[in-house]
């Protein structure tokens, strides 16, 4: 599909949502939130909500006795119930949205079950770990009314939507062509993982590890990056080659524990080529290939060198010197993505990180997967899910 034709579909279906939007609310209550699944990343969501005079938590839901307790401890300003069965919670009718942050493998099932309950959907991401699941929630998306965004917070990044705009509608680097991008990150100690947050090792839950029940490292991390890619590149992929591997503690062929090193390329349905890279054995002082997130797109223009904190924009014959350009410092990504969503439910339209952008981003990385997995090339049409 083509950028424009994509645009004007979103327009359409914007329309169409505010529209048809019947959520029967006074315009200045608080937004009542249920909060399913409040371990690490649930907390964060939490922690943040409960500061919100435009929002209230209204019940907690965990399997776990002890994580629904201390949830309910660090949101007793507003007094929630609290549920084990998530079922339960979406049967409540004072709740008006939910706020799902279970593993990965349960987030299409609980969104789809919420949206058939009338509930606007913030979920983490993954939207779902396998094409079917990407069909379940999009279907249940379409005959919703309520709102849905997914929380892939770099959309909410003004700094990342900047250069989106340079690219798109400025122009700047002419016709985008190539985009190459890396998450490189040092080794870590067996059993842990750097947490991208604090840079602490930290032990991750059982299910991280268990690629049946994350999607693997494609799926439930490098989502993040790969989405930025489809938004810089204003498309979607149309196939894709890869290899991958647990590297350490000792070589494991994919597929069996969550990988910890892989390349990727991509081919978009605009013709560009994104090639990606994800690599945990990356010291911190090499010097020709610097650790981190990077993002460059190369046009018949010129080329934009991009992180989270800044971009600079190259001349193509190097006419021009390169000017650098920092973005806001201290936001608070996740707090600007509420804010998209609370604006979202009030004025009865999409948010930024909406179904289709979850959707896509999900489809780029199970087939990414699947091309490491398969060792071929997987297409968009093999995942058979219409965007
Ligand atoms: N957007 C981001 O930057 C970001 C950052 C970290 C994690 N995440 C995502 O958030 C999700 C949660 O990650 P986490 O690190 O908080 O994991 P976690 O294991 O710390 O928390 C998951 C919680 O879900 C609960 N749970 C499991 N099954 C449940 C069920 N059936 N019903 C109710 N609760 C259930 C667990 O008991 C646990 O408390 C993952 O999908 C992860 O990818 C997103």
């Amino acid at each position: 599909m083509s950028t424009s034709t994509l645009v004007r579909r979103r327009l359409l279906q914007g329309a169409a949502v505010a529209a048809a939007a019947s959520v029967v609310r006074a315009q200045g209550d608080p937004l009542r939130f249920g909060m399913i699944g409040v371990g690490k990343r649930g907390n964060a969501h939490l922690t943040r909500l409960v500061e919100r005079s435009d929002v209230t938590v209204g019940a907690v839901c965990d399997i776990d006795p002890s994580a629904r307790d201390a949830a309910q401890s660090a949101a007793q300003a507003d007094d929630p119930r609290s549920y084990a069965d998530y079922r339960e919670l979406l049967r409540q009718e004072d709740i008006e949205a939910v706020l799902i942050a279970t593993p990965c493998y349960l987030h299409a099932e609980m969104s789809a079950a919420a949206l058939e309950a009338g509930k606007h959907v913030f979920c983490e991401k993954p939207l779902a770990i396998s094409a079917d699941q990407v069909k379940l929630v999009l279907d249940a998306a379409r005959k919703s009314n309520a709102v849905f965004q997914i929380g892939q917070q770099s959309r909410s990044s003004p700094h990342m939507q900047g250069v989106v705009r340079e690219i798109h509608e400025s122009g700047l680097i002419g016709t985008p062509l190539v985009i190459k991008a890396q998450r490189h990150s040092t080794p870590s100690r067996p059993g842990t993982r750097r947490d991208g947050g604090s840079g602490q090792q930290r032990r991750f839950p059982g299910w991280y590890n268990d690629v049946k029940l994350s999607g693997d490292l494609i799926v439930e991390n490098a989502i993040h990056n790969l989405d930025v890619c489809n938004w810089l590149a204003g498309s979607h992929p149309v196939s894709v080659y890869g290899h991958g591997k647990r590297y350490l503690p000792e070589p494991m062929p994919a597929g069996t524990v969550m990988m910890d090193g892989f390349s990727v390329e991509y081919i978009y349905n605009n013709d560009m080529h994104l090639d990606y890279s994800q690599l945990y054995l990356h010291p911190r002082a090499l010097k020709i290939l610097p650790n981190g997130m990077w993002f460059v797109i190369y046009g018949d223009k010129g080329t934009i060198e991009l992180d989270y904190s800044s971009w600079t924009f190259y001349d193509i014959y190097g006419d021009s010197e390169p000017v650098e350009h920092k973005g806001v410092e201290g936001l608070d990504l996740t707090e600007e993505a509420h804010n998209d969503f609370v604006r979202a439910v009030r004025e009865n339209r999409r948010p930024i990180a909406d179904i289709e952008v979850a959707a896509t981003a999900a489809l780029t990385s199970i087939m990414g997967r699947e091309a490491i997995y398969q060792q071929r090339m997987v297409t968009w049409d093999e995942m058979g899910v219409a965007l």
